[in-house]
């Protein structure tokens, strides 16, 4: 087990679309500032991303555009473990241990499970019309992707709470059985940020087509800021930015004092919602340039990108190998 300087923080992004602002301020971001204190193992989450993914040619894609954005981000591979967690075949062993002593009533709760449920249930299908296990075990396959590395601190955004919960059950149920075998991981939810809004005010989330691209720029990033949904107040008229998802992404990207002013103009009238989109559209053009112009040169080059993630796959094995051997052996299998 790790001591305090060595915890081992962990995250994954699913490569089911293009990454967005609610991924970067979620996720990535807080998960590249806690490199400098402990081990961070950081990860494409291809298998998981099959649960929606259907297009081979455009999922091959999408892995190799994900890997360039954590890359592009700050994600510097010696100080990192970078992975592609379907190169790590453990995982997938624990996932079946992991399966075997979980409840069937607990994956019956999964929010994604339900919601797929309820929206049968509202077309008046059968409540599993069109659900695979593959979404039902989804809540396994996460815990085995933290379990198997001794993971300590997970950074994710608020919609992973209950997968965190249910990953310390597992662990929870191993330890019961056979003794200390698995650590227990701790979300790290950031206060400030919890919930990225989309354009349409819905959790920002590729499944919903309300996203932010980080890596779009120009005439694409401006159409998708001007499409932000919001009041049809004019512009003499008071407003409230707490209510309003175009502050609320906002807010994230402009410096404090801007904000401030900002919220006092929603208050007192005299704020067009165009003229705001239009600054939102100049900040996050200015503040990705960097990263977006690195983001292409390494897209532009998969043989490398490739050698990175093997690289980081044998490392993540070497990790994930010795706990697989405890488990093993505490089980009976050996
Ligand atoms: P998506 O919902 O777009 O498919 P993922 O499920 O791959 O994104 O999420 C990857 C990480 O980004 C997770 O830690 C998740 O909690 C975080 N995240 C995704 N969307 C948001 C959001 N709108 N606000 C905050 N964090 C988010
Ligand atoms: N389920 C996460 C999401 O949808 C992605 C993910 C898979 C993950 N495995 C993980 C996140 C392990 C943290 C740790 O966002």
């Amino acid at each position: 087990m790790t001591t305090e300087q060595t915890k081992i923080v962990l995250t994954g992004i699913k490569p089911s679309g293009e990454l967005h602002l609610g991924n970067y301020l979620g996720a990535i971001e807080p998960a590249l500032a806690e490199v400098t204190q402990h081990r961070g193992f950081y990860f494409i989450a291809d298998y998981h991303a099959l649960t929606t993914v259907r297009d081979p040619i455009r999922f091959e894609q999408q892995i190799y555009e994900l890997a360039a954005a954590w890359l592009a981000l700050g994600l510097n591979p010696d100080q990192v473990v970078f992975y592609r967690q379907s190169q790590v075949s453990e995982i997938f062993e624990l996932f079946w241990i992991l399966a075997c002593v979980t409840p069937k009533g607990m994956l019956n709760r999964a929010h994604a499970y339900k919601a797929a449920m309820e929206q049968n249930q509202s077309l008046g299908q059968d409540v599993d019309f069109n659900v695979q296990a593959g979404l039902y075990n989804y809540p396994i396959l996460m815990a085995a992707d933290i379990l198997a590395f001794d993971t300590d601190i997970v950074p994710v955004g608020q919609d992973q709470k209950q997968h965190l919960e249910m990953a310390r059950d597992m662990a929870n149920s191993i330890n019961a059985i056979y003794g200390p075998v698995l650590k227990l991981p701790e979300a790290k939810i950031r206060e400030q940020v919890k919930t990225v809004p989309g354009i349409d005010g819905q959790k920002m989330s590729k499944s919903y087509d309300n996203v932010i691209p980080i890596f779009a720029s120009g005439k694409t990033l401006r159409k998708r800021i001007m499409s932000i949904v919001t009041d049809s107040k004019g512009l003499e008229e008071s407003k409230d930015p707490d209510s309003c998802n175009l502050f609320a992404i906002y807010r994230y990207f402009a410096d404090p004092e801007a904000v401030q002013a900002t919220r006092q103009k929603y208050l007192d009238g005299g704020l067009g919602y165009g003229y705001l989109k239009q600054e939102l559209f100049e900040l996050l053009e200015f503040r990705f340039k960097d990263q977006r112009d690195y983001y292409y040169e390494l897209l532009a080059d998969k043989s490398k990108l490739d050698q990175i993630l093997a690289q980081g796959a044998e490392e993540a094995r070497a990790m994930a190998i010795p706990v697989l051997k405890r488990v093993r052996k505490a089980i009976g299998i050996i």
